[in-house]
């Protein structure tokens, strides 16, 4: 795995078939934008992919102005034909080589679970976990065939921890803690490191495009629990990026990497405590927080 741009010994910029390739999901906005900016700078090859590459034209020109090597392929991780071509392209381009896959795209979809439809649930799964599996699956074999690589997946302290109402994105975020640990185990003997990001709440576009579920009434008894917990998601402290980048940073480098890289507000203390919490405890602390009247 390499863990840095080597030094051309000059001061120039080395060569480009010397410089770690990092491709990375969802860099139109947030976290992936953000991480495709660091890696860049850092002389890194970045193919900051986004479903929509019109959005990147900021991205692109910083780049061309800094001198950065990005480019922004187009690739929507619920299209296999998307996935297909842009992973192709980009292992043309650098004859094989990819050193990291930053698994990033994603969207925050919430609301009571019997007023989610099954298609609205299976559209989170399909962007959050099947979009990871999709897009890891197209990197691995070119991974195998150098006995190198690092698969970077980001999931969430909503990972950690379940709170009412935000059933959708718990349940993608959730699953991707276990999808994630399991694909460790199998490639790790063929040289692929697997990490997994878990960020608390950060200061990013994730809330202005989250998705409530639709299938919801006036009437619908979970309205006092809906109203609490987005009086209570408008309060949360948001953090700015850098902790969250630099954290991304040191688990795309690191030799030797640990599974989970927890970073952020209230993941040690929410999160880690909920494993030591008794689910009875946690029940009556849910319960209080979100409490609604009996219809
Ligand atoms: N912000 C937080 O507090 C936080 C905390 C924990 C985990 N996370 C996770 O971090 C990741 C990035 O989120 P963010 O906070 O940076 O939010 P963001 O600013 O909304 O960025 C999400 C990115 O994912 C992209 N995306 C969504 N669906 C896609 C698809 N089908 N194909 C390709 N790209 C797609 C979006 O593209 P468009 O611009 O085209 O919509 C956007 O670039 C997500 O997985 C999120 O769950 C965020």
């Amino acid at each position: 795995m390499t863990v840095g741009v080597p030094s051309s010994g000059t001061g120039a910029a080395p060569p480009i078939a010397d410089r770690p390739v990092a491709l990375i999901t969802g860099a139109s906005s947030g976290i992936g934008h953000a991480a495709a900016r660091r890696f860049a700078a850092r002389g890194w090859r970045v193919f900051a992919s986004m479903r929509r590459p019109e959005k990147g034209e900021a991205l692109r020109g910083e780049a061309r102005e800094r001198g950065w090597e990005l480019q922004t392929p187009q690739l929507d991780v619920t299209d296999d034909l998307s996935v297909a071509r842009a992973v192709g392209a980009l292992l043309e381009d650098t004859g094989g080589r990819i050193d990291l896959l930053l698994n990033n795209a994603g969207y925050y979809a919430y609301g009571p679970l019997e007023e989610t439809t099954p298609d609205e649930l299976r559209a989170q799964m399909e962007t959050n976990l099947v979009g990871v599996h999709r897009v890891t699956r197209a990197v691995l074999p070119a991974m195998r065939a150098r006995r190198a690589g690092r698969v970077m997946v980001m999931g969430s302290l909503s990972g950690l921890l379940v709170l009412p109402a935000v059933g959708p994105y718990h349940a993608s975020k959730w699953a991707i803690e276990a999808w994630t640990e399991a694909l460790r185990y199998e490639v790790s003997p063929l040289g692929i490191s697997v990490v997994l990001i878990e960020p608390g709440p950060f200061k990013t576009a994730l809330h202005d495009n989250e998705v409530r579920a639709r299938a919801h009434t006036a009437e619908s008894p979970y309205a006092g629990m809906v109203a609490a917990y987005e009086r209570q998601a408008r309060q949360i402290r948001r953090a700015e990026l850098s902790a969250l980048v630099d954290t991304i940073e040191r688990a795309a480098t690191t030799r030797r990497p640990r599974l989970r890289w927890p970073v952020g507000p209230n993941v040690i203390s929410a999160g880690y405590l909920r494993r030591i919490v008794p689910d009875r405890i946690y029940e009556l602390i849910m319960r209080f927080a979100f409490r609604t009247r009996a219809p």
